[in-house]
């Protein structure tokens, strides 16, 4: 488990982190969450020793950080960043290797998890193994240092906007990629974002920090229906249900139904996140869509399922207290 105790960073006579504690559950992913400047990287890099803290402590497993070496430290942590920063003169394949080849792992067996990694993180090992960085895109380059993250195989990942040079669509399959490795992987992963869609869908918790401050640390539900103050209401914004809902398959709520009664209702993958379920049932007018699963039909979902499953599973939101600043 990562704890962070009272941890600060001061610049000059600003504190970048400010009095933060906070425990990233093992095992779990944690999004890492605010707005921009508000202390994020800081954080981040202050558990791998890349910034030393100027007060407060992070801990891992109980054992103070500024007690390990830093090389030893940063051997259990893999981190990817957002400017990459990929070995120029070395192929793909060779950066995703760095770790293991270091560690002198079996080469064979290396050769054949890079495939494997590669293949996961949606480039295909055949057309890129052997290319050089400079001839990738800035999200294929990203998505070389996700698996090279993963390459080491460590026990705790620190991502800082990994996804972020990415278009939506390749978004959206990179993480659902991700997010089925890690249910075999279970690490413990912090994922810094700004991007709240990204932070609800990928964290198991969320922690929204303000100005170096943790204004909450919760389920991404307890934030989206009992947000502890109108900072984080605000921040997530009055979408933040429709927001929640897209980082849910449709599938979920189809009611079984008969050909006859799907006959005539528009057409909708069970793969599809409910919002865009629901921007397609907007769109073709109709208040129920046919639930398909390739050639098999799932079901029957229509408005008033989601609004009764909103209802039912979810406890009601309860306003913010007045007044309050954080
Ligand atoms: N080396 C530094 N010297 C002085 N101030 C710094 C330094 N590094 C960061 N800061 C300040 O600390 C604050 C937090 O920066 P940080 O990079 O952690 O933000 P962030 O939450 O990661 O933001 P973003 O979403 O834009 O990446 C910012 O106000 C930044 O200007
Ligand atoms: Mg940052």
């Amino acid at each position: 488990m990562i704890t962070l105790s009272h941890l600060e960073k001061k610049y000059g006579d600003t504190y970048a982190v400010k009095d933060l504690s906070l425990s990233f559950p093992d095992a779990a992913i944690t999004a890492l969450l605010g707005p921009s400047g508000c202390g994020k990287t800081t954080t981040l890099r202050m558990i791998n020793r890349l910034i030393e803290p100027s007060g407060g402590q992070v801990l891992l497993d109980g054992q103070d950080a500024a007690r390990l070496k830093p090389e030893a430290l940063r051997r259990g942590i893999g981190y990817v960043i957002q400017q990459i920063g990929l070995f120029p003169h070395l192929s793909v394949a060779q950066n995703v290797a760095t770790v293991p080849d270091l560690l002198g792992r079996d080469r064979a067996q290396t050769r054949r998890r890079v495939d494997e990694l590669l293949a996961l993180v949606g480039l295909e090992p055949s057309v890129y193994r052997d290319k050089r960085p400079a001839e990738l895109s800035g999200g294929q380059a990203q998505r070389v240092g996700v698996a090279r993250a993963l390459a080491a195989d460590p026990p705790v990942l620190l991502m800082d906007e990994p996804f972020g040079a990415l278009d939506p669509i390749a978004r959206d399959e990179v993480q659902e990629r991700f997010l089925n490795i890690q249910r075999e992987l279970k690490k413990t992963v912090v994922i810094v974002s700004h991007d709240i869609d990204e932070a609800l869908r990928m964290g198991d918790y969320v922690a929204l920090m303000q100005s170096g401050q943790l204004a909450q640390f919760g389920t991404p539900d307890d934030l989206v229906r009992r947000p502890a103050s109108e900072f984080v209401r605000q921040f997530l914004g009055d979408d933040a249900n429709l927001r929640q809902l897209a980082g849910v398959p449709v599938r979920q709520f189809a009611r079984p139904a008969g050909a006859g009664e799907a006959a005539g209702l528009p057409r909708i993958e069970a793969a599809t996140n409910t919002r865009t379920a629901l921007a397609l049932m907007l769109r073709a007018g109709s208040e129920q869509a046919a639930i398909w699963d390739g050639e098999t039909l799932l079901g029957v979902v229509g408005f008033s399922d989601l609004v009764r499953a909103e209802a039912a599973t979810l406890p009601a939101v309860t306003p913010p207290a007045t007044g309050s600043s954080r």
